[in-house]
């Protein structure tokens, strides 16, 4: 059974105060984007993970990745003994704040849901999702949607309008945690007044109708200041994706990864050439993304 699931880029990240649990209250944008890691779940007695393809040798292949993880709590609440080997090939950027470890655990969910004929269904899954990570119900999700509490709350934002963003992945990669721990830290420093997370109208607006231009000028990420005083090169990239004429610039949810919305598929690639003269990889992906789908079910040899 073979699963392709997409990575994410958030559109919008407000982050409130820190709840009792220690988790921050958000109220993000969702988008998913079309750069997809590969599953495949094979039958087999134990649970067991390889990882092959882009940053392979940064995933653990234990039992704190998180694929195993989402595999082995499907089978405890389905109450099968069954085991499987997952092999996933990586496109998305290892700890690049695009969700990449969730899309394995979203795609580990659908595709040992089917090689095991749970058929537990999309809902079953999303809330077994939130139980590994904020962001896994909308790795199973996919498209764009709403997402509050600690990210795991979903409302569907539908939309009929097709985006190209252009992704420059980082060296080396950002913690989440870490992130989030400075983003706390210049809020003691600047006296922050907690309030509420909230998503702008014009971000919403700029979605519904298609309008990538007033899309680029509403993109915003409250982890950005932290993300950029823990890699402070980040702020070159933004300028430079801003001076080639880029929509709009941002971190991508914890970062490092950067996005850069393009008015279309032609002002993408140019985005990318740009980005390539100026000594940066660069990736164009398009969405909404559907969710995790199977592209392989096995069953023809
Ligand atoms: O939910 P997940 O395991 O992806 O979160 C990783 C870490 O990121 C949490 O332990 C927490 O430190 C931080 N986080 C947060 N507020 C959120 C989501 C994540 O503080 N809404």
């Amino acid at each position: 059974m073979t699963v392709e699931a997409p990575a994410k880029i958030n559109l919008r990240l407000a982050v409130g105060p820190v709840r009792a649990d220690g988790y921050h209250e958000v109220l993000t944008v969702y988008f998913a984007v079309g750069i997809r890691d590969r599953l495949r779940a094979s039958a087999a007695d134990d649970l067991t993970v390889e990882v092959v393809g882009r940053q392979a040798e940064l995933v653990p292949v234990d039992s704190s990745n998180l694929a195993v993880r989402a595999a082995r709590l499907l089978a405890e609440r389905a109450g099968v003994r069954a085991g499987a080997h997952l092999r996933i090939d990586k496109r998305i950027p290892v700890a690049g704040g695009m969700a990449g470890g969730s899309a394995d655990a979203a795609a580990a969910l659908v595709a040992c849901d089917r090689l095991w004929n749970l058929n537990l269904g999309r809902d079953a899954l999303i809330e077994l999702g939130a139980e590994l990570g904020s962001d896994v119900p909308f790795a199973v999700h996919g498209g764009v949607a709403l997402g509050s509490g600690r990210g795991e709350r979903l409302d569907p934002l539908p939309t009929r309008h097709v985006f190209d963003w252009v992704l420059v992945p980082a060296e080396g990669g950002l913690s989440t945690p870490a992130v989030y721990a400075e983003c706390d830290r210049i809020r003691e420093e600047t006296g922050w007044e907690p309030v509420p997370p909230r998503v702008e109208e014009e971000l919403i607006g700029a979605l519904e109708r298609g309008d990538a231009a007033a899309l680029g000028r509403a993109l915003a990420n409250d982890l950005q200041p932290a993300a950029l005083r823990l890699n402070p090169a980040l702020e070159a990239t933004l300028r430079t994706g801003r001076e080639l004429g880029a929509l709009g610039a941002l971190v991508s949810g914890s970062g490092p990864t950067c996005a850069f919305l393009a008015a279309d598929g032609a002002h993408a690639a140019a985005l990318c050439k740009g980005f390539a003269e100026a000594g940066h990889t660069a990736i164009h992906g398009t969405g909404p993304a559907p969710g995790p789908r199977v592209v392989d079910d096995g069953r023809y040899p």
